[in-house]
């Protein structure tokens, strides 16, 4: 048993998706949460600019001792995984791609997926790499979604905002032109506007929540490191973010459904 925290990130909102399906499997465990909103988005960064501020992430979570981090981030998992490996000295890392792409290629029965994504994770190619290796034949197609992010970081969330309905539009076209029966919402913030991205697919559309799969893989992980926490006891919840604390609380809240109990600001250029 490890009772320690486990350290999650995420550029902002997004990761908060990976925090929902963690209280909901595992509500025993304690974490630790960074949204770096003073650096969002980052699916606009280059792979240098992307490990630098990975790097100050995971700085700030092993400072709080946790036992694991899970990269509640696409664009860092895809972008920057070698570099927070050195970084973490050991510590495990849970990326979301891989576990995303596994559920995925279990989904589909057309062998044509897509992916949404920021314009830095369809950069890195890395689904269509993880989805072939499981599935050599899939037609994978990837869609940059640039203006998802900060719509959802500026809380425009209600699927009846006219600036959400009109991006989504666009981002799911090449998507049901392709005729995809699966599609990986390949950046953990838009299972938040998950019910937008629904209404302009085709019916029937099996949608996958890389956050949400990736906490399968780190319970799994703890397990077999035999570090999972005091299932007797109830976890604690602490947050932190980078910048505009209020909105990241406001936000988080309405998405998560419950108040964070505690969020601080903290300048994470110390790290
Ligand atoms: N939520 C992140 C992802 O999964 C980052 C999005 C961004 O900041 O552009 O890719």
């Amino acid at each position: 048993m490890d009772t320690r925290p486990i350290g999650i990130f995420d550029s902002g909102l997004g990761g908060l998706t990976a925090v929902r399906a963690l209280v909901k499997a595992a509500p025993w465990e304690s974490f630790v949460y960074f949204g770096d909103t003073a650096n969002a988005p980052y699916g606009d960064k280059s792979p240098a600019e992307l490990a630098e501020l990975s790097g100050h992430n995971i700085r700030l979570l092993l400072a709080q001792d946790v036992k694991a981090i899970l990269v509640a981030c696409n664009t860092s998992t895809s972008n920057a995984m070698d570099a927070m490996v050195r970084q973490a000295r050991g510590t495990p890392l849970i990326g979301v791609i891989n576990a995303a792409a596994a559920e995925a290629a279990a989904a589909t029965k057309t062998g044509k997926l897509a992916v949404l994504a920021t314009a830095a994770t369809v950069r890195s190619g890395a689904y269509e790499r993880a989805i072939r290796e499981m599935l050599p034949e899939a037609e994978v197609t990837a869609v940059a979604c640039p203006r998802l992010v900060p719509l959802i970081e500026g809380g425009h969330t209600d699927p009846a905002d006219p600036e959400l309905c009109g991006s989504v539009q666009e981002y799911a076209g090449p998507v049901r032109a392709a005729g995809a029966d699966t599609v990986i919402l390949g950046c953990t913030h838009y299972p938040i506007v998950k019910a937008s991205i629904e209404a302009a697919l085709a019916p029937g559309t099996a949608l996958i929540d890389s956050g949400a799969a990736s906490v399968g893989t780190l319970l799994a992980e703890l397990a077999a490191r035999d570090a999972l926490g005091d299932k007797k006891s109830a976890g604690s919840r602490r947050f932190f973010c980078s910048a505009r604390l209020a909105d990241f609380a406001r936000h988080g809240a309405a998405f998560l459904g419950w108040q964070m109990e505690r969020v601080d600001q903290i300048d994470i250029g110390r790290f």
